[in-house]
């Protein structure tokens, strides 16, 4: 074997994101949401990072968004400062102009076009959801297949589409997705909310069951009886789960959640939350009451007040504390692992199985959606609350 080619080394290489590292390797064969649709309006511009990329992020006269570097191959100021003519972009300093795949087209300045055209990086997008994703690896990019749920395009259910930034790495948050026991301790802490007090059912630890599928992992957490709870997780960094309704007569919703990279210590969290429920004063409410930044909130949360918080918000507050607790990028040498983190075991394995492949230049899995539609039994507690 080639004595430069780095290799994954156990825990080493799991948060990393550049686009030189394993792990930035892989997450770049994949489609990751990297903004709200409604935060990039037609014929407007915005900075946004992602996978530890600068980027411009646009949309064209047509609507269409764009996703391409965030620096002018010029002097390299920004462009997101730059004017949306048509479906390009151009540099407000002296006027480069670029198409939506990053090709300069146009030096308004020069007289003589230059021998060579001149690139920035433009990365495919795609509108779903109320989100907009990019595909950030080699070309061509995979079908929009894999993030696609079933549940989230039928149209006789509301969506609420959200965005949180936490400040720390985005692979201990998907492996807080991965730890059902949580559930139990972290979502039943500060405040027991429906959430919590449902799945637990009075802090039950659960036995604990995971399995490799098409698309990623299915997770079964067996409480008793009767209460089981299924969570469908799309590989790398999405997972389908159920929570609580708009309020307590309503049946619980689903939720799917991207752990977007910003950068190693910075991550992008994006939420779809579907619902059956179908008064518009309800859902209008819920808008509002599921917007929450923990950012806003850090000194008051860390020292333990949950006051005031949404079943949602309070959901990810208990989150926010277990996972940016670990610190912006967990040390997992000072870990003790136990058989209570099964499902952390299995999920670094089959991370590490594929930046073992990227290393030795093999083709990774290819991970296709699941064929059958997704059951994710609500608790029966919820039924009588
Ligand atoms: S820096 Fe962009 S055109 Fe000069
Ligand atoms: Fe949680």
């Amino acid at each position: 074997m080639d004595g430069n080619v780095e290799r994954p080394s156990g825990k080493r290489h799991l948060h990393e994101t550049g686009p030189q590292t394993l792990m930035g390797r892989l997450l770049r064969h994949f489609w990751h949401p990297v903004a709200l649709a409604v935060d990039v309006p037609a014929r407007s511009a915005r900075a946004i990072r992602i996978l530890s990329e600068d980027l411009t992020l646009y949309r064209g006269e047509s609507g269409r968004p764009y996703l391409v570097g965030g620096r002018c191959a010029h002097r390299c100021t920004v462009l997101h400062t730059g004017i949306v003519q048509g479906e390009d972009i151009s540099c407000m300093y002296h006027g480069w102009r670029y198409d939506s795949t990053g090709l300069c087209k146009d030096i308004p300045a020069e007289k003589q076009p230059r021998a060579k055209p001149v690139r920035i990086a433009g990365y495919p997008v795609h509108e779903y959801c109320g989100l907009i994703f990019a595909y950030m690896g080699p070309l061509p990019a995979p079908e929009f297949e894999l993030p696609r749920k079933e549940i989230f395009e039928d149209t006789s259910r509301a969506i609420i589409a959200k965005r949180e930034f936490w400040d720390c790495n985005w692979f201990q948050q998907v492996e807080n997705s991965m730890d059902a026991v949580h559930l139990s301790f972290a979502h039943m802490w500060g405040i027991e909310g429906q959430f919590g007090s449902a799945i637990s059912g009075g802090r039950q630890i659960p036995d604990l069951e995971y399995e490799e599928t098409s698309s990623g992992i299915r997770q079964i957490a067996t409480r008793s009886n009767g209460n089981v709870r299924i969570s469908d997780w799309t590989f790398p960094n999405n997972n389908h789960i159920v929570v609580p309704g708009l309020d307590k007569n309503s049946s619980w919703g689903h939720v799917s959640v991207w752990a977007t990279p910003v950068d190693d210590e910075n991550t992008m969290r994006f939420r779809l939350y579907s619902t059956d429920e179908t008064d518009p004063t309800k859902i209008a409410k819920a808008r509002q009451d599921q917007k929450f930044e923990p950012l806003d909130h850090v000194e008051k949360l860390f020292s333990g007040d949950l006051s005031g918080l949404s079943e949602q918000a309070l959901i990810s507050a208990q989150d926010y504390l277990a996972v940016r607790g670990q610190g912006a990028i967990c040390d997992r040498d000072e870990e003790n692992l136990s058989a209570s983190d099964a499902g952390i075991i299995f999920l670094r394995k089959l991370f590490l199985r594929e930046l073992e492949a990227i290393s030795r230049g093999q083709e990774t899995k290819t991970w296709a959606r699941l064929a059958d539609k997704v059951h994710l039994p609500p608790p029966p507690v919820a039924a009588v609350i």
